[in-house]
């Protein structure tokens, strides 16, 4: 019988992470404060635990992973590597597909893999309460489960569309024992404000980011947590890519291409980045970030300094962007829904390092429905979107014959995400391309700083 999954025993979680810092060909461009002055650690210490802060700078290779840590990655670590024999039979292609499940978590996506951390690493700096912001509702979801395992509450800004979508996953963070508010709410100056101009407001991932931060800096035993976006975020997740590697080796296989869904970066730098390592010691290896055309950031949008949220709270990072007044709209991937990137994954597609690539949205579910009739599992509609690159990228070497060696990411699982699915079987979803005037409008409210 020919080996599918690639599984490893609980001892080969990793015990560090990896910091691509240390292989970036040119050092990270500085986060700025408001004022437009490279921000100060003691600036970040309103909202985050020194430690986190420490991680986001180092310029280390290798980051330890504490034990506590580890332990509840035991819960679902490894997660498995996946030959897709059945979707590769299906397409006719001579592509061999490998995907990294990572749908496998309690939360049902890899978001734990940081939520699990930046919970351990508050408790330990002796905060009570941890406030954040949430789109699509997994990374939601993933701190209300850290946040129990680690005896923290947890308050979480549920971008107000996605409460309405997907009321189940509110009632999950809920069994986990988070408070859920739709997000703007009239419980900050900043949601207030936005409900004030617009009290019908769908919300943003940058206007729950805005509640979410003014709590953290209002209250001095509350933190903040990003699920995305930041360089300690982007780290913790490379437990995807470092276990991957291992899993390919074991398979006796090494990818040629790696796609990954982007929103923020996060579960794209988890699988991508180890495997930069091996790219900066030039071995041959395309790394492709898959975002929706409605919300094309790196592929359409400004490398520039802006604000993380809406109300520019926030540091500035450099970074592709929409534009941080950006309102997206309503596609059903919210977890992709965000007018920036991180800053690591935009400066390396700003020096070419690595790609992306924006598909629609219909193109995405039917890649999704033809991944579930052949491999089982229902992708999370983020997911699709690596997919949906995946399977493009297997029927062109079904045309040219090559039999190139793709993995890409499945970064979560769609079960709370049927009522998109079911609008895709019913015809009702619209492909968008977000519109060139608002794309050059937003160029008009970046922040102005002079980038040396
Ligand atoms: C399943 C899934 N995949 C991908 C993403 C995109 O986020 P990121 O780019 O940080 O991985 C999200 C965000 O919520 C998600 O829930």
């Amino acid at each position: 019988m020919t080996q599918s999954r690639i599984v490893l025993d609980q001892s080969r979680i990793p015990t560090h992470w990896y910091n691509v810092i240390a292989d970036m060909p040119n050092p990270p461009a500085p986060v700025l404060a408001p004022d437009g002055k490279p921000i100060t650690p003691d600036q970040l210490m309103m909202i985050f635990p020194e430690s986190l802060i420490m991680q986001e700078v180092s310029g280390e290779r290798w980051i330890p992973i504490p034990d506590p840590v580890r332990e509840i990655y035991k819960l679902w670590r490894p997660t498995p590597l996946q030959r897709a024999y059945r979707l590769e039979q299906a397409l006719g292609t001579p592509a061999r597909i490998w995907y990294k499940n990572e749908s496998v978590s309690p939360a049902g996506s890899h978001k734990p893999n940081s939520a699990v951390a930046q919970a351990y690493y508050n408790k330990q700096a002796g905060i009570k309460r941890l406030s954040t912001e949430t789109g699509a509702g997994q990374w939601g979801s993933a701190i209300s489960l850290a946040g129990q395992m680690f005896g923290l509450e947890v308050m979480v800004y549920m971008v107000r569309i996605s409460y309405d979508q997907k009321p189940f996953r509110r009632s999950m963070m809920q069994t986990w024992g988070a408070r859920v508010l739709p997000s703007p709410t009239n419980t900050t100056r900043s949601g207030s404000k936005i409900l004030a101009a617009d009290p019908n407001s769908p919300g943003s991932l940058g206007i729950a980011i805005s509640e979410a931060v003014e709590v953290a800096a209002g209250s001095p035993d509350t933190n903040y947590t990003l699920g995305s976006v930041l360089n300690h975020v982007l780290l913790h997740q490379t437990v995807i890519g470092l276990e991957a590697k291992e899993q390919m080796q074991i398979a006796g296989d090494y990818p040629d291409v790696i796609f990954a869904p982007c929103g923020g970066g996060s579960n794209f730098g988890g699988i991508a980045f180890p495997f930069l390592a091996d790219k900066a010691a030039d071995k041959d290896i395309r790394l492709v970030a898959v975002e929706p055309t409605s919300c094309p950031t790196m592929t359409r949008g400004h490398y520039a300094y802006d604000f993380g949220d809406s109300a520019g709270l926030t540091p500035m990072l450099r970074m592709y962007t929409l534009g941080h007044d950006f309102v997206p709209p309503g596609i059903h991937a919210g977890g992709l829904r965000y007018h920036g990137d991180s800053a690591l994954v935009s400066q390396l597609y700003h020096e070419k390092i690595i790609e992306a690539v924006a598909v629609d949205q219909i193109a995405t579910f039917e890649a999704g429905v033809l991944f579930a009739k052949t491999e089982g599992i229902i992708p999370a509609p983020e997911s699709n979107h690596a997919i949906r690159a995946c399977v493009d990228e297997a029927l062109r070497c079904k045309a040219t014959g090559e039999s190139k060696c793709l993995l890409f990411n499945l970064s979560g699982h769609g079960h709370f995400d049927m009522a998109a699915y079911d609008r895709f079987f019913r015809g009702e979803l619209e492909d968008y391309a977000y519109p060139q005037a608002a794309i050059e409008a937003a160029l008009e409210h970046l922040p102005k700083v002079a980038v040396g």
